[in-house]
């Protein structure tokens, strides 16, 4: 039996978080240039996004990019944004028939302007979706976004529209980039790496975290299925004890 067939249809996670590791090193066990495994990890991406597309995941966010990754090569940091260009473009329209919203979160104007523009357009064409959200984090750190939150809410309240004790979890959350999208359930990283790597710190307070040893450009639906059954075999105790479940 297939992993597709094992999943339990009605608890699904609503949202899936993953961080997209490998490529450099699939790429470099075939003696190819790190490009190469960018490349192929775009076919990672759309399978992927299908798969969640097929079994009803309402909000897919992948780490295409964090903030830290500005340092790498000049060169790869070119071929990155090409190819996410390149990427957003082509796959417009694939979005709008799956019914994929496009959405992006992080410092989006650290961005090339011609990607800045092209993400624009493709999340305009396909905003009327309703099937899934896809969020790209690009240029994304979790402590920039958790800053930004920070200085807008001190703002407000040295401008004397807030008072401290109006400071909840909610309106922090209503800060944040992510604040129309729920807090992912699981997340997923590929390549063997046993770390956030600065995403999403303050949503993944609870998240289910999966680690697998699959490089992100091997990586596909059906592995997919696999890290959602492990999630549901799990009990999500949130402090309180087993007896009290249910
Ligand atoms: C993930 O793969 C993609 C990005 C960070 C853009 P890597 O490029 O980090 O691949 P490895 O980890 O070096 O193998
Ligand atoms: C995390 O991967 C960022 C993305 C997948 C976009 P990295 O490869 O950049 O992370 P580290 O350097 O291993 O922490
Ligand atoms: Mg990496």
């Amino acid at each position: 039996m297939g992993f597709k067939e094992q999943l339990d249809i009605n608890r699904l996670p609503e949202h899936i978080a993953i961080i997209m590791d490998g490529n450099g090193r699939w790429a470099k066990n075939q003696g190819k240039f790190r490009v190469f495994g960018h490349e192929s990890g775009v076919l990672s991406v759309k399978d992927i996004v299908e798969g969640c597309v097929d079994i009803g995941i309402k909000y897919l966010t992948v780490y295409a990019f964090s903030t830290e990754n500005w340092n790498r090569p000049i060169e790869e940091v070119n071929a990155l944004m090409e190819l996410l260009i390149s990427t957003i473009n082509e796959q417009a329209e694939t979005l709008n028939k799956n019914n994929v919203r496009l959405n992006a979160i992080g410092d989006l104007k650290s961005l090339p302007q011609k990607c800045i523009d092209d993400l624009a357009n493709v999340m305009e064409v396909t905003s009327k979706n309703s099937r899934c959200t896809l969020t790209l984090a690009l240029s994304y750190s979790a402590k920039w976004e958790i800053l930004s939150a920070t200085k807008k809410i001190a703002e407000q309240v040295k401008e004397g529209k807030l008072n401290l004790d109006e400071i909840s979890e909610e309106l922090f959350n209503a800060q944040l980039t992510t604040s129309n999208i729920p807090d992912p359930e699981l997340m997923i990283r590929t390549s063997g790496e046993h770390r956030i790597s600065n995403f999403l710190l303050w949503q993944m307070a609870y998240t289910e975290l999966y680690f697998t040893e699959t490089l992100w450009p091997d990586f596909r639906r059906e592995d997919l299925f696999e890290a959602i059954v492990d999630y549901q075999k799990r009990e999500r105790r949130f402090g309180k004890i087993s007896e009290q479940l249910n």
